[in-house]
């Protein structure tokens, strides 16, 4: 086969510029137990590559007339809370290298905000967090690495009262209320049995440095061998392009 320059360097960059798949890592536990925090400290050591953060919390389904005029009967931590088809969609697109408006949740007033979206860029890496992303198997087949944030249940419920008094809204008696009917029931029957599928788990959520360093070099380290396997598969159609 004779040479040709331009056949070379037309291989070359269709097998550099090849879509690669983004690492996908979920990070689950129970409310308040600093999933956020967690993420936040990955994506900020992580801050020479490109890492974006979806939130299941973006994909609660908006509640009809009745739900609304009874909100404190309504089961926010239940699955079938979250429309997870949209959420598989949206990361389906990510996956793919498109681009996706994802929806903004207002937790005040317990609906999505209808005008606004957030626009997330496909990435190197992806981070999905939520109470329950570790509950369906299509969403958790989607992640290349789980991570399950284990916090004290008596710390979350300190922290879930600070914060949604100060951030969402509520007072304390209506925290307590929907915590005991509603928030500890569901960690026990669907978070806490998800957390057999974690890889890692975290114990005291964002004071545990150690381990977030440990997870961010592994991380590291998954994506120096895509860059690796991308400059080897140059090289090779280098060498068939040349016949070396
Ligand atoms: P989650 O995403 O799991 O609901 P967040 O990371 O948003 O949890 O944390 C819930 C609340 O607890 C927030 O107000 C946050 O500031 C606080 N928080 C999280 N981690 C810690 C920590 N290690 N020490 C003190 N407060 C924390
Ligand atoms: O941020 P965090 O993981 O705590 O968010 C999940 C929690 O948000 C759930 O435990 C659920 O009870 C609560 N929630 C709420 N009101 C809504 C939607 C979710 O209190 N409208």
């Amino acid at each position: 086969r004779s040479f040709s320059p331009s056949a070379a360097a037309s291989a070359a960059s269709a097998a550099a510029g090849a879509h690669r798949q983004p690492f996908v890592i979920g990070v689950s536990g129970g409310t308040a137990s600093g999933k956020t925090t967690v993420c936040d400290m990955i994506i900020q050591q992580l801050h020479d590559h490109r890492v974006v953060l979806v939130n299941q919390d973006s994909f609660y389904r908006g509640l009809t007339a009745e739900e609304s005029e009874r909100v404190q009967d309504y089961n926010f931590d239940h699955p079938d809370a979250f429309d997870t088809e949209q959420l598989l969609e949206c990361m389906g697109k990510l996956k793919d290298g498109q681009s996706v408006n994802v929806p903004i949740y207002d937790f005040k007033n317990h609906r999505r905000c209808s005008e606004s979206f957030r626009k997330v860029n496909a990435s190197d890496v992806i981070i999905l967090e939520g109470i329950l992303v570790f509950h369906d198997q299509r969403v958790r087949d989607l992640m290349d690495m789980k991570i399950f944030v284990d916090t004290d249940a008596d710390i979350r419920l300190a922290r879930r009262i600070r914060r949604d008094t100060v951030e969402r809204g509520r007072d304390v008696n209506s925290v307590l209320e929907q915590y005991g009917r509603f928030v500890k029931p569901a960690f026990d029957d669907f978070v806490l049995p998800s957390k057999k599928y974690a890889d890692v788990i975290i114990p005291r959520g964002g004071d545990n440095h150690v381990a977030i360093d440990l997870i961010v070099q592994h991380i590291r380290t998954k994506l120096g061998q895509h860059d690796l396997c991308k400059i080897y598969s140059t090289v090779f159609v280098i060498q068939s392009t040349f016949q070396i």
